[in-house]
C-alpha cells in the first residue's frame, strides 16, 4: 500500500514547504483543482525538482464529451505526471476513447476513474444515480475496468468488492482515509488503516490528517510505518 499525501494546502508555499518536509518519504503527492488551476504545470515541476521520486497524481477527475476528455487526457500526459484520474460517470465510451488516444505514449501516466466521491452519503448519492453506492459503484468500476483504465478511487469500503468483480491488480484508490480515527470534516465514508489494509487498497489518500497537523512529518512518518 502507498500513502498518497493531498496538497491541499490554500496556497504554493504551503503546498512546496509541505513537499519539502516530507522529501525524505517515498510518497505520492496529490495535486487538486485549487493548485493546479492556480500553480499549473510550473508547480508540478517544482515538486519534481524537490524531489525526482515523488509521484504525482494528477487529481483533475476529467468529465465532459469522448472526444474533448481524450483531448484533455493527450496534453495531460504531456505532464510531468504519474497519474491522473476520469469521472466513470462520463461513460464507457469517454473513457474508451481516452484510453484509445493514450494508449502508444511510452510510459504513459496510471488512469483512474472515480466511482463514487466519499463525501456522497448514500441519500444524496441515490438522488442523483437512483442507486446504492456500493452497488453503483462496483458498476462503474467494472465499466472502468473494461474501458482498460488502470484501477479506480473509491471509498476503501468498496475497495475488496471491486477488485473480486474485475482483478487483483486493478488499482484501488481511496481518500476519506482518518489514519487513526482523526476527524471527519465533509468525508461522510471515512475509513483507517487496518479498514484499507484488509480491503487491499493500494493506495490511500490522506490530506487535512497531514497538512493540518502541527507535525504533517511526524503523521508521514506514523502513517507509513503502519501501512
Ligand atoms: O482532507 P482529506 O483527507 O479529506 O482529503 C481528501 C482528498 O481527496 C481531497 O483532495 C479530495 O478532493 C480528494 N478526493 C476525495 N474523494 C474522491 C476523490 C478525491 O475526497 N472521490
Amino acid at each position: 500500500m502507498k500513502l498518497c499525501v493531498a496538497l491541499d494546502n490554500s496556497t504554493k508555499e504551503e503546498n512546496l514547504a509541505l513537499a519539502k518536509d516530507i522529501q525524505e518519504f517515498d510518497v505520492w503527492l496529490k495535486v487538486g483543482l485549487r493548485s493546479y488551476i492556480r500553480d499549473g504545470q510550473e508547480f508540478l515541476e517544482e515538486l519534481k525538482s524537490i524531489n525526482p521520486n515523488f509521484k504525482i497524481f494528477l487529481d483533475l477527475k476529467l468529465y465532459d464529451i469522448p472526444n474533448t476528455m481524450a483531448d484533455a487526457a493527450q496534453e495531460i500526459c504531456k505532464l510531468p505526471i504519474d497519474m491522473f484520474n476520469v469521472h466513470a460517470t462520463a461513460g464507457k465510451v469517454a473513457m474508451t476513447t481516452v484510453m484509445e488516444r493514450i494508449k502508444d505514449i511510452p510510459n504513459r501516466p496510471l488512469v483512474l476513474a472515480v466511482t463514487a466521491l466519499t463525501s456522497f452519503d448514500n441519500e444524496n448519492f441515490k438522488y442523483i444515480y437512483n442507486e446504492n453506492i456500493d452497488k453503483k459503484a462496483t458498476k462503474f468500476a467494472k465499466d472502468t475496468f473494461e474501458a482498460g483504465l488502470d484501477g479506480v478511487v473509491c471509498s476503501a469500503f468498496e475497495s475488496l468488492d471491486i477488485k473480486n468483480n474485475t482483478s487483483n491488480s486493478f488499482v484501488t484508490l481511496t481518500p476519506g482515509i482518518r489514519p487513526f480515527g482523526e476527524d471527519a470534516g465533509d468525508q461522510q465514508r471515512v475509513a483507517d488503516i487496518n479498514l484499507a489494509k484488509k480491503e487491499l487498497v493500494d493506495f490511500i489518500v490522506v490530506g487535512r490528517p497531514i497538512y493540518k497537523s502541527n507535525d504533517p512529518k511526524k503523521v508521514v512518518e506514523k502513517i507509513l510505518k503502519n501501512i
